[in-house]
């Protein structure tokens, strides 16, 4: 596998121009010379780099150019629920030919994205999704800012998009394809210059490839995980892990010679490591000499502090998929054994519950109902045999504990990665009125019984 970089980010007046178009149309993974393949895609795979300020607003309408009905998704934002983009949910699905205008404020500053919510595993695997950037008042000074929307792509062998469904995906690890790309190129080279600080925004837009990224001496610093700010720490030897739906910022200096060539592998399935990209030095004099001192951190974004002592706490346990041992759940008020159910296409169970999907009139009801201003801790455990990055839309929640252990830093996420027979607790003050959905982000596991929604009332 390979991939490479070429975006930077489009000027803000994209974000409230002509909108997004979802259409049918080609991209090329390789470069022009080979052959291009059928995606659905926002313009460009990836869709354009929405960019704001913080506090701005953005009113977007988005055209349905596709074969299908579809929605946007402002993964991360917290706007309000009209705006989501759940269909059934929180609207009616754009049908083909239709137009719908979202209108909402970015109140939250950090690197976020968009995608579309009705058949997700589908849409999003064709194509559709794009990052969006609401810029700090004060952002950290950087010689270059760029977005990696990392993505990855099944591919046959004429260069076409492989089939979606099956459940071999859905009961494993969700579709894993065979062709990693960076902004939807599959070409490792990345130029750079000695010196340099780039600001690294990294966005996996994958149905179900965890990204678990190796900058060997280039030691970036982590400044902000989901958007939110943490304080700079350099990663040191660790992977940067970014699970689908969620997102890392790095601060990284360049410093090699101008010359040398440096290696970002991705080791996350550690049978399959491979190198993302090749950081290439240009033969010019160095941007600067010595290595620059840390950055500062950036502001936090406007959060009700979670009153934890006083916080009503709920479990939440995710059971299912092959080799999980579950061997039974309810199904639309049923109880059925997993063979059935999989026969349905259903093979995950929230709290013994198989979710089914949302349907006009008729989208379930609450996994939970919690009250405006009420701080909610929930503990996620994940009983299975596979890695699930479970989201919740409309809120960040802090991360305060994971395997019964308290972080003694929490950290502030809308999408954690819950690795097999692992737990984690958040903590989050429920102050979003509305019906919010809480998935699985490994959309294939979304679609058969992960995906349900909690009420804020
Ligand atoms: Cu990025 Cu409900 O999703
Ligand atoms: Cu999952």
């Amino acid at each position: 596998m390979a991939a490479t970089l070429w975006s930077g980010i489009t000027p803000a007046s994209s974000a409230r121009g002509p909108g997004l178009v979802a259409q049918r149309q080609s991209a090329s993974f390789f470069g022009s010379d080979e052959a291009a393949t059928d995606v659905w895609a926002y313009g460009s795979v990836p869709g354009p780099v929405l960019k704001v300020k913080q506090g701005e607003r953005l009113r977007i309408p988005v055209t349905n150019n596709l074969p299908q009905p579809t929605t946007v998704h402002w993964h991360g934002l917290r706007i309000r629920n009209a705006m989501d983009g759940v269909p059934f949910l929180t609207q009616a699905p754009i049908g083909p030919g239709e137009t719908y205008t979202y209108d909402f404020h970015a109140r939250d500053a950090g690197t976020f994205w968009y995608h579309p919510h009705v058949n997700s595993a589908e849409q999003v695997g064709r194509g559709l999704s794009g990052a969006l950037v609401v810029e700090e008042a004060e952002p950290i000074p950087v010689d270059r800012d760029l977005v990696w929307l990392l993505d990855d792509w099944r591919l046959r062998k004429d260069g076409s998009i492989a089939p979606f469904g099956g459940m071999h995906d859905a009961a494993h690890a969700g579709r894993l394809g065979n062709v990693a790309t960076i902004n939807g190129l599959a070409d490792e080279t990345f130029p750079v210059r000695s010196g340099e600080r780039i600001r690294l925004r990294l966005v996996n837009a994958a149905n179900a490839r965890i990204f678990g990224l190796a900058f060997g001496n280039l030691n970036p610093w982590r400044v902000a995980v989901d958007g939110h700010p943490v304080v700079p720490t350099p990663v040191g030897p660790d992977l940067v892990v970014v699970p689908p739906g969620g997102r890392t910022d790095l601060i990284v200096d360049m410093t090699g010679k101008p010359g040398e060539k440096t290696e970002i592998r991705d080791l996350y399935y550690q049978r399959f490591a491979y190198t993302l990209a090749i950081p290439s030095y240009a033969d010019e004099t160095p941007v600067r000499k010595d290595r620059l001192g840390p950055p500062r951190p950036l502001a936090a974004n406007p959060h009700h502090q979670p009153d934890i002592a006083n916080a009503e706490r709920h479990e939440m346990v995710f059971e299912g998929g092959a080799m999980g041992g579950l061997r039974e759940a309810k199904y639309k008020g049923q109880t059925l054994g997993l063979r059935e159910l999989a026969g349905m296409g259903m093979v995950w169970a929230v709290n013994g519950r198989v979710i089914p999907p949302m349907e006009e009139g008729n989208v379930g009801d609450p996994m939970l109902t919690m009250k405006q201003g009420r701080t909610y801790v929930l503990t996620w455990r994940n009983e299975s045999a596979f890695d699930h990055p479970i989201h919740l839309h409309g809120h960040s929640f802090s991360v305060i504990a994971r395997n019964s252990k308290a972080l003694e830093t929490p950290m502030v996420m809308d999408t954690v990665l819950i690795r097999p027979k692992q737990s984690v607790a958040v903590a989050f003050v429920a102050d979003n009125v509305g019906d919010w959905a809480l998935h699985c982000h490994v959309l294939e596991h979304a679609a058969a019984g992960m995906m349900g929604y909690v009420r804020v009332e």
